[in-house]
């Protein structure tokens, strides 16, 4: 395609390092961008491949570097397809980090917690999703391949690799279920006990299409959710996204640290 060509062709114009790792920053969360050691920043103003995000939060540039050693593309800036953009414009980028030699993924995002028990500030390594986004990235694709298997979607050596990284974190971490809504409006509190009753622990509206296109790439796979906030219902709260940015600035040099350790052993 033209424009991962010309995408690719103005990256490798700017940096020498070639990328195994990419990492896609969830809302709040693109700190982690500076903590890469030789890196490049590009604006993805500057690569046609990317579209923009409207959202507070997030930063818009591919920063590619080291982290913890490991080359690695950080995603800072995500897309939603509640923006209005489609399943296929969120996930062309990860075609051209395939292109330039990625083969696994860091997922993060914000996400409401479905339990008591696992308050604000709770960390969740997603080991699976259900996709109520109504739609799928894969739709249009004409290639025989696009019935793609999802069991193990989150690569379970990577669940285990965080698991062990986070003994010694600031915050409680759990592995359990992503439900990925379309939004922009938050869930109904009888939404959230359907999904609750379906099996999610956590509840966003991301992550999905990325992971969808990352398993049809043949990409591992390590989905972090941030628990920002009760989902509705859960407590007596109303939700707003600023308590959402709020708890990941509590977190986020922690969580940063634990990435970055992560992406040293991936
Ligand atoms: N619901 C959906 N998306 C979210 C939430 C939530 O409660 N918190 C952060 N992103």
């Amino acid at each position: 395609m033209k424009i991962i060509n010309d995408t690719l062709k103005i990256i490798n114009s700017k940096t020498d390092i070639v990328p195994e790792l990419a990492i896609i920053l969830g809302s709040g969360l693109s700190h982690l961008a500076e903590t890469l050691t030789d890196s490049t920043v590009i604006p993805y103003s500057d690569l046609p491949i990317f579209p923009t995000s409207t959202v507070k939060g997030h930063n818009n540039q591919l920063v590619i570097g080291k982290l913890a050693g490991k080359n690695t593309a950080v995603l800072s800036g995500r897309f939603h397809y509640y923006e209005g953009y489609t399943m296929r414009e969120i996930t062309d980028p990860l075609f051209m980090l395939n292109e330039l030699g990625v083969k696994k993924i860091i997922i993060t995002n914000a996400a409401g917690s479905l339990s008591k028990e696992k308050p604000p500030g709770t960390v969740m390594f997603i080991n699976d999703h259900i996709n109520f986004m109504g739609s799928n990235p894969l739709i249009g694709l004409k290639v025989p391949d696009r019935f793609i298997d999802m069991s193990n979607a989150y690569t379970p050596s990577l669940i285990d690799l965080a698991a062990a990284q986070s003994k010694e974190t600031a915050f409680k971490t759990f592995t359990g279920v992503y439900a990925g809504m379309h939004g922009p409006s938050y869930e109904t509190a009888a939404e959230i006990r359907m999904l609750k009753k379906m099996g999610a622990d956590a509840v966003g509206m991301s992550t999905v299409p990325e992971v969808i296109i990352s398993r049809y790439l043949k990409w591992e796979i390590l989905g972090i959710s941030t628990l920002t906030n009760y989902a509705t219902g859960i407590s007596e709260k109303t939700l707003n996204h600023n308590e959402v940015l709020d708890t990941n600035s509590r977190i986020k040099n922690d969580l940063s640290k634990l990435i970055s350790s992560i992406a040293g052993k991936m």
